[in-house]
């Protein structure tokens, strides 16, 4: 099938660029004596999750939500890390079940009561402790680290496996020199938390953290092991004007919107809307020409099932045209759909289901 003939709003992957995005990323890792453990909260599909793990240089996927750890593990993505902490009581039922059943689950912890109810499971768990990089979402502060770290090691049913630090606020941090100078000051404090433990007799095997924003900094850190990044493969505008990253990393992922109304001069309507793309107040998406933003093209929302396009009058779609939007914000738009289509040039090659959709619970 050609990709203008898929019903839109769709998603499109772009193969080459894809690829192009793996290999890039999988060079800067190896290239620095790290590996790759990609977060699936990007893309929330088992099938590019096995694409990424056959690409090479893989320590596992990561996964956001325990529903997300549960699809790749049920799929066959053998060592899955859960990146942020499982709290409630019946959901600690269902993360024990899924251990017992899939042993190459990692988790993660910043809780003392929390390590405590794990243990209590009767099964061994793999946990790394979650320390906060100065943003607060969750995490040990790193001066509490090693008595944290002490508890599990403590608890007979816990095993420990090392240090997880990732440093959301700064993925996003526009200059490239501020980007780096802020994610080194967090991760050489990481990095001194690993030596501290290791010289207490700790056996502190793992540093994970950093994202598509920070990566290229991060590998230069000596301790960290490995780097849990996610949108690099996928892109959104978001990230595209960050700089540094948007030269790297075209945007692979696409949204093909139709013309459905061209009555009005300024601007042409088109099919895809709030709800085929999550809205972002500041980073409307524009013409994607090869991956990149177009200049003099531009969106806006038009409500729920629709947005406006503004476009060189040279150039404006005709009614019916299909057109090639990049993402505002690619993590929960992705979620927004059940599809996304695998496309090599104009050709759609295979259609990947976005199966951990909606699986946050
Ligand atoms: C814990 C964790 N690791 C890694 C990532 C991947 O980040 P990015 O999409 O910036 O590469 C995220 C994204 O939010 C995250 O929450």
């Amino acid at each position: 099938m050609k990709r203008d003939q898929l019903p839109t709003p769709a998603l499109v992957l772009d193969l080459e660029r894809f690829n192009n995005a793996l290999f890039s990323m999988a060079e800067l890792a190896a290239k620095a004596g790290k590996k790759l453990r990609p977060h699936a909260k990007t893309h929330k599909s088992s099938a590019i999750a096995a694409r990424q793990l056959r690409a090479g240089n893989c320590a596992g996927i990561c996964a956001a939500k325990l529903g997300e750890a549960e699809v790749l593990l049920k799929k066959g993505i053998e060592n899955v890390l859960l990146t942020s902490p499982v709290a409630a009581p019946a959901r600690i039922k269902r993360l024990a079940e899924l251990k017992r059943a899939y042993p190459g689950l990692w988790i993660t912890a910043d809780n003392v009561e929390n390590l405590r109810a794990l243990n209590e499971c009767g099964v061994q768990f793999d946990v790394l402790a979650d320390v906060n990089p100065r943003m607060g979402r969750t995490g040990v502060e790193f001066k509490d680290a090693p008595a944290f770290v002490k508890e599990i090691m403590a608890l007979p049913n816990l095993n420990f496996r090392g240090i997880q630090c990732y440093a959301g606020n700064l993925q996003h941090v526009t200059s490239a020199q501020e980007r780096g100078a802020a994610t080194l000051e967090v991760m050489k404090e990481a990095a001194a938390l690993v030596r501290e433990l290791r010289k207490d007799g700790l056996p502190c095997e793992i540093l994970t953290g950093t994202g598509t924003g920070t990566a290229a900094f991060d590998v230069e850190i000596p301790e960290l092991t490995d780097i849990q990044v996610g949108s690099y493969c996928m892109m959104d505008t978001e990230y595209f004007n960050i700089e540094g990253v948007g030269s790297a990393f075209p945007c692979a992922l696409t949204c093909l919107s139709t013309v459905v109304s061209c009555n009005q001069k300024e601007f042409v309507t088109i099919d895809a809307g709030l709800k085929a793309l999550y809205f972002t107040p500041h980073a409307p998406p524009c013409k994607a020409a090869d991956g990149l933003p177009e200049p003099g093209w531009s969106y806006d929302w038009f409500g729920d099932e629709h947005g406006k396009l503004f476009c060189p009058a040279e150039k404006r779609p005709a009614l019916g045209e299909v057109v090639e939007l990049t993402l505002p914000h690619c993590d929960p738009t992705i979620n927004l759909h059940d599809v996304i289509y695998l496309c090599s040039g104009d050709e759609v090659i295979e259609e990947l289901p976005i199966d951990l959709r909606g699986k946050f619970l």
